[in-house]
Formats: structure tokens, C-alpha cells, sequence
């Protein structure tokens, strides 16, 4: 992890605070700065900085008040004053307050610059990422393996021409967040992206899922309904798990991507199909083909364009930019303020084998978030979780029921709320009626949770 060192310069002297900004910018360090001493003490305490720069001389709150604020929040950072020479008395005051060092106006950069090296020198090694919301964005593909890299690539070429692509992996390792990157990247990007679960549909009414049905085709087809296929347009037709598409439905699968037209059930308009197909699976194709599972005429046409993603235990490079991530994605889900993350929390998941991959990972997260009783992921918490038999190591995965983990689970959420119905419902991602629904079939209570 690149170690970013931040800092925060507070000066109503608008030339000098662009200047100061620009020089510590190009330096390689993180700036951000404000012209107010409120502003100032709001942004130190929101992004704690490892040095701030203030002028003591400030409209409204001024420095010496910003440095007793400081004082008082218990924030460790280390403050450089800027006053001028008539200001004894305040610096004097400044330096009783806690502040690092001073130094007089006009500013000698040479000198400011060299004060700031001091203050940075004798901080140890940065330990904990911080954790700052305002880059986040959702649906990013995050990682620097060597691996995910390739992909990166695959990506980008894969948004010029419109081929068939295989999407082969792990539970988990993001082969969904992967088809969908291959989707809003290429030039058809404002076209639909249709997703078809392929294990998660009644057969019988797959057929017409795919292709959709003429009104009377069959008992309970009281009207005419487009299938996925005719949903998808020009756009991309997503076929999770198709491992799971029964031996019957993959010869349509074919014939229907030989001729790219189809019919709708009970139908005979033919109907042209223009959008790419992706398809992902955690299985070995190859495998089922050699068992008569899987026809190998169709596992060859879907493979045009394989992509492999690699498990996260042969790429865990990736993990302290994951941990991070993930850390913004669910405090912005559970409303919750993670700031901190220690390397020795990263270095128990960089250890951990992963066998459910990055969903795991998230899974782990979101309890040690929902968990937390401050700003900090603390290593501690980490180990416990990662103990926890049903989030551990496959070789000591429990064999237990959905409705067992689900009791379970809303049951600690319940806990951490202190049973406050309506936080818990917003954490679960539940209306307070589903909540209460669930509370009672899974029978919940507070004294046995
Ligand atoms: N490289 C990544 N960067 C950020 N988030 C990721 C990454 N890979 C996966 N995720 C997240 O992990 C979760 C699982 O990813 P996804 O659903 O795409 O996996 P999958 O391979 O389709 O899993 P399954 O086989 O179980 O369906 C999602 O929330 C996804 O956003
Ligand atoms: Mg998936």
C-alpha cells in the first residue's frame, strides 16, 4: 500500500493558499485546504492529516481557537503555525497549545518546507489506510495483480467488437461485475443489459423466459410476453450459470445462436437477435462435455472468448485495494463511518485463504462494519470474525440451513441496534414489515440471540 501523507493548510490569504497547495501538491503529497478557520477544523477532523498549516490569524473561528478544538476532539495531527512577528504572545500560546512549530510571515517556503519534513520525520511508518468516501464509485472492477490487469485489457478490446465471451471462475471472484464492465464499456453501453440466471428459472418455463410467448400458447400464457432475448436488443444477454441450462435448452441455445433469430414460443415470426451473449459458470465446461453433461458443440461456440478469473487466495496482491473499497461500499450501505483500517487487520485478511472468494471478503467486511463501535476496523475484531467456523476455511464449513444463517444473522444486527427495528431493517436492506415478518417465522427474540 502507497503510503499517502496528507496535508491540510488553513489560510485566508487566498495567493498564498494556492501557492502553498500547489507546491506540496507537486511534492507528491496529499493537500486539501480551506480558507476559514470552521472549514479548516472541520477538514482536519474529517480527513486527520498528518500535518496541517494554519495561519493564526483567521476571520471567525481563529487559529488559536481551531488548535484548542483540536485539543479538545483528542486529533493527532501535527499543526505548523503561521504568524507574524508582532503575534509573540500567540505563539507562544500557539506552541502551549500543542502546535508542532511556527513560522513568522513572510513565508520562506525552504523554511516551511523544512519544518513540515521535521514534523513528518519522527511519525512512524503510516499503519492503519485511511479510508476516504469521495472517490467512490460503484461497480469499479478493483485490483493491480498481474491478473486482473490482463483483464483489464481484455476489457477494453472486447468493447470494439461484439464476440460471444465465456466467463470462467470461482463463486465469487466477480465474474457478473466483470460481464457488466464488458457491457457499460462498450459502444452499445446505452442498450439493455439482460441477466438470466440460468439455474434460478422453473424449466418448464425457461423456453419462454428465453424466447418469450404468443398469448394462448399455453395454459397461463394470457398474453403476449417478450422474452430475455427480445429484451436484450443490441444490448448484452447475460447467461449466469449456464452449466445449470438443461441438455434439451442447450440444443435451442445453439441453433438459435447458429441462425441468430428465433421465434417466440407458440409463435412463427422470427425474430432477429443482435445483442452479444456472455455467459459465466463456476464449473468445469470441459469436464461436464467429457460426462455428457454439457454439448461440446455449444461449449465451443460460447468459448469464443474465454476469460479466466482467478481466485483471490492466487491474487492476494489485490486484497488491501479490495479491503479498501469494500470499506466505502458498505459504509455508504449500512450508514456506518469506517476511517481507519490497521495493516495488521489487512495482514490477517491477506493471510485468510478466501475459499468464497470476494463476495467472502465483502461478507466478512460488512459484519466487522456493522460490528464496529468506533471509526477504526481493529485487527481484533478481524480475528474473531475470521474465526467464525461459517466464514472461515472450507475444511471447517458448517452444513447449515439458509434459514438457520439468516436467523442468525438478523439476530446480531438486531443486537448491535439494540432491537431498534427500523436501523435494523435499513442495514438488512428490509421494509420494517419484512423485519418484523422474519422476527417472528424465524422465531427471534432477544434473549436467545
Ligand atoms: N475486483 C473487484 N472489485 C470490486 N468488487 C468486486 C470485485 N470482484 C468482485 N467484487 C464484488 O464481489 C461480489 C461478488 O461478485 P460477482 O457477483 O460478480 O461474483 P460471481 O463470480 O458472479 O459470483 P457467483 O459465482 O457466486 O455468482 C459483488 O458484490 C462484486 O461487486
Ligand atoms: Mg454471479
Amino acid at each position: 500500500m502507497a503510503k499517502i501523507v496528507e496535508i491540510v493548510i488553513v489560510d485566508d490569504n487566498l495567493g498564498l493558499l494556492e501557492s502553498l497547495e500547489l507546491y506540496f501538491r507537486e511534492k507528491g503529497y496529499a493537500v486539501a485546504i480551506a480558507d476559514n478557520g470552521e472549514a479548516g477544523f472541520e477538514l482536519i477532523k474529517a480527513r486527520k492529516p498528518e500535518v496541517a498549516i494554519v495561519d493564526l490569524r483567521l476571520p471567525g473561528m481563529g487559529g488559536l481557537e481551531l488548535l484548542k478544538a483540536l485539543k479538545n476532539e483528542d486529533i493527532d495531527c501535527r499543526i505548523v503555525v503561521i504568524t507574524a512577528y508582532q503575534e509573540m504572545e500567540t505563539t507562544v500560546q500557539a506552541i502551549k497549545l500543542g502546535a508542532f512549530d511556527y513560522l513568522h510571515k513572510p513565508i520562506d517556503i525552504d523554511a516551511l518546507d523544512a519544518v513540515v519534513d521535521k514534523a513528518l520525520s519522527d511519525i512512524p511508518e503510516k499503519e492503519v489506510i485511511k479510508v476516504i468516501d469521495e472517490d467512490f464509485k460503484e461497480n469499479t472492477i478493483v485490483g493491480r495483480s498481474h491478473e486482473l490487469k490482463e483483464i483489464f485489457k481484455i476489457i477494453g478490446l472486447l468493447s470494439e467488437v461484439k464476440t460471444t465471451v465465456l466467463i470462467v471462475g470461482e463463486s465469487g471472484t466477480g465474474k457478473e461485475l466483470v460481464a457488466r464492465a464488458i457491457h457499460y464499456h462498450s459502444s452499445f453501453a446505452g442498450e439493455p443489459f439482460v441477466a438470466l440466471n440460468c439455474s434460478a428459472i422453473v424449466e418448464n418455463l425457461l423456453e419462454s423466459e428465453l424466447f418469450g410467448h404468443e398469448q394462448g400458447s399455453f395454459t397461463g400464457a394470457v398474453s403476449t410476453k417478450k422474452g430475455k432475448f427480445e429484451i436484450a436488443g443490441s444490448g448484452t444477454l447475460f447467461l449466469d450459470e449456464i452449466s445449470e441450462l438443461p441438455l434439451h435448452l442447450q440444443a435451442k441455445l445453439l441453433r438459435f445462436m447458429q441462425e441468430r433469430e428465433f421465434e417466440r414460443v407458440g409463435g412463427n415470426r422470427k425474430i432477429k437477435f443482435n445483442a452479444r451473449i456472455i455467459a459465466a459458470t463456476n464449473r468445469d465446461l470441459a469436464q461436464m462435455v467429457k460426462e455428457g453433461e454439457f454439448r461440446e458443440d455449444l461449449f465451443f461456440r460460447l468459448k469464443v472468448f474465454e476469460i479466466d478469473i482467478p481466485p483471490l487466495r492466487k491474487r492476494k496482491e489485490d486484497i488491501p485495494l479490495l479491503v479498501e473499497y469494500l470499506v466505502k461500499k458498505i459504509n455508504r450501505t449500512t450508514g456506518k463511518r469506517i476511517l481507519r483500517i490497521p495493516m495488521a487487520a489487512i495482514d490477517r485478511f491477506i493471510e485468510h485463504d478466501w475459499p468464497g472468494n470476494i463476495r467472502e471478503l465483502e461478507n466478512v467486511l460488512t459484519r466487522a462494519v456493522v460490528l464496529s463501535k468506533d471509526d477504526c476496523l481493529h485487527e481484533t475484531s478481524v480475528v474473531n470474525l475470521l474465526r467464525q467456523p461459517h466464514v472461515s476455511h472450507s475444511t471447517s464449513f458448517q452444513l447449515k440451513s439458509l434459514s438457520e444463517i439468516e436467523a442468525q444473522h438478523i439476530a446480531q444486527v438486531l443486537e448491535h441496534c439494540q432491537w431498534n427495528i427500523s436501523q435494523a431493517a435499513r442495514i438488512l436492506g428490509i421494509t420494517r414489515p419484512t423485519l418484523r415478518s422474519k422476527i417472528r417465522s424465524l422465531e427471534i427474540s432477544p434473549q436467545n440471540s
